[in-house]
């Protein structure tokens, strides 16, 4: 048994090590993923007024901002019973929808497409054939000229001549795990380019009704500030012309790109590679009229797709056995001698992010579940959109449970999306249209109780979100986080169960292990968000079930 160690994992958004044993075969048999930052944001909210938690727990990624920011906020509404106006929900709305249509093409292009596409290998396409590609995928392709690839061609040729590729340097190019065409490869790389345009155009529409991004402003407890931006038709206008545009590229480079990708990659996805234990948790939400909504929850185990339990907050456990907690302290234990991490004995602790479990068990959330358990429990908006991709890309939904098909589940719900935050837009217009042009609450503080608890759960970009708030005398006395990443890239628990990380490196070929090229594939198709992902909690391994249960969670 061989010990491979990668650290830092790059092309993420944090820290983050994974150590995998491989047998005489490269076959993974064992793998240990560990979060390498301790951040501490629940330490700075301690004893703050509850109204600023929303900025403070904003600050606990760079990335997933807004979501944090609007959980925070949520949670302390849940705590004192406000309710936030219609038009206020619509625009925390429009705003994270934003944020997860920005953040799944980031993830597709800049951190997780040079995985499957080699850099190399463009500089020997034809810009002709390659035009003519962009047709199979698309009947309309982006920004699909001979002189457009020529022009991307050229550009890669002069990093090349000087020597180094910027910021397509330290690749594995050349590895035998890649298998696209060179034209295939130049097409995908041209995307590559233009979705950093898509990326600032995004954020600007975030900014307009968020005040500046990352890091919006404008939630706040009762409602959203943003009221001059509502009611002004440039700046709604302007939304709206982004998100079209948006869609454009969604529809017409992203779907397509990734369809391209799961054809091209087809064989490891019948292959199962990246399938991880097979349960899957969604919280559902994202109303747009009174009996509809984007998601919906359900809890999926062992792969059972006809049978989805419904999503009981109750169920949800965190314990730290294998994580760097003692006495309700972080508690660093270091490396072994040779710079591995401490693995051998089943309490030794190697990572800073606890392990969240459901009924006891590991659970996989984002965009996967949420298209899984939506799509099931027959949610027929969304449902056009994964049959067209199921039977054009010949697959099943047991297909989509690998590396492949977290990709495509994050491309469907993107196109999703796209279609379906009109809706929300049409109804806020609506309600100015006539008149409803509250977005706040208004409420008296003091009166307000003493003591109160609230926690707030929402489906964002990675996954489920949740934060609880415990405030006594109008002061936060706890603050807990449980992110996406939390629960995806667990380590080990108590009962020796993997996080959904490991179970899903386990079992995959590595061509070369000098170059582990296939171990990122795995991590990278769950878009590891690891500032999200370390939090404090009181260190037991406590049941937040106490919690009071109200359904208006999924606003
Ligand atoms: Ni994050």
């Amino acid at each position: 048994m061989k010990k491979i160690v990668i650290d830092p994992i790059t092309r993420i958004e944090g820290h983050m090590r994974a150590e995998v044993e491989i047998d005489e075969n490269n076959i993974v048999k064992e793998a240990y993923v560990s979060g390498q930052l301790f951040r501490g944001i629940e330490i700075i909210l301690k004893d703050r007024d509850p109204r600023d938690a929303g900025l403070l727990a904003g600050r606990i990624c760079g990335v997933c901002t807004n979501v944090h920011f609007r959980a925070a906020i949520s949670a302390v509404e849940d705590a004192y019973g406000i309710e936030d106006p219609i038009n206020s929900k619509i625009i925390r709305d429009l705003m994270a929808l934003a944020l997860f249509v920005q953040d799944h093409v980031i993830h597709f292009y800049h951190l997780h497409l040079l995985d499957f596409v080699d850099v190399t290998k463009a500089l020997e396409a034809d810009p002709k054939r390659t035009s003519k590609l962009g047709h199979k995928y698309s009947s309309h392709p982006y920004a699909n000229s001979h002189a457009h690839y020529e022009e991307v061609k050229e550009k890669l040729q002069k990093f090349m001549k000087a020597g180094k590729l910027g910021l397509f340097s330290n690749g594995y190019w050349g590895h035998k795990a890649y298998k696209l065409s060179p034209e295939e490869n130049l097409l995908l790389l041209s995307h590559y380019l233009e979705a950093m345009k898509f990326q600032s155009d995004i954020s600007r529409a975030i900014a307009i009704f968020g005040a500046k991004t990352p890091h919006p402003q404008t939630i706040v407890v009762g409602g959203v500030t943003s009221v001059a931006d509502m009611l002004d038709p440039q700046r709604l206008n302007q939304f709206i012309f982004i998100i079209k545009e948006s869609k454009e590229f969604i529809d017409r480079a992203y779907l397509p790109d990734v369809k391209l990708l799961t054809q091209a990659y087809k064989e490891d996805i019948k292959a199962g590679i990246g399938e991880s234990v097979g349960n899957f948790l969604c919280v559902g939400g994202y109303k747009f009229s009174k009996e509809d909504q984007l998601f919906e929850d359900g809890v999926i185990y062992g792969h059972n797709f006809n049978d989805i339990k419904p999503f009981e907050e109750s169920k949800i456990t965190e314990e730290v056995e294998r994580a760097w907690y003692k006495d309700d302290q972080p508690y660093y234990t270091d490396l072994n001698e040779d710079g591995t991490l401490k693995t051998d004995k089943p309490d030794d602790q190697y990572s800073w992010i606890k392990a969240p479990r459901y009924d006891g068990k590991t659970m996989e959330c984002g965009p996967l579940a949420r298209v899984l358990v939506s799509y099931q429990k027959g949610n027929k908006f969304i449902k056009p959109f994964v049959d067209e991709f199921l039977s054009e890309c010949d697959l099943t939904l047991m297909d989509l449970c690998t590396t492949g098909g977290r990709n495509a589940a994050r491309a469907i719900e993107s196109a999703y999306i796209g279609e379906y935050l009109f809706k929300f837009i049409n109804t806020l217009v609506e309600n100015i249209k006539y008149y409803d042009t509250q977005t706040w609450g208004k409420y008296d503080f003091d009166a307000l109780p003493k003591n109160a608890k609230g926690r707030a759960f929402f489906e964002v970009p990675r996954g489920v979100l949740s934060h609880f708030v415990n405030i006594e005398d109008r002061k936060i006395k706890n603050y807990q986080v449980i992110a996406p990443t939390t629960w995806n890239a667990s380590p080990k628990d108590s009962k020796n169960q993997r996080g959904p990380y490991e179970e899903a490196l386990v079992g995959i070929k590595l061509e070369d292990p000098s170059k582990p090229l296939e171990v990122l594939r795995v991590l990278h198709s769950f878009d590891p968000c690891l500032a999200c992902a370390v939090h404090i909690i009181d260190v037991k391994g406590k049941d937040l079930g106490h919690y009071k249960i109200n359904a208006s969670c999924s606003i």
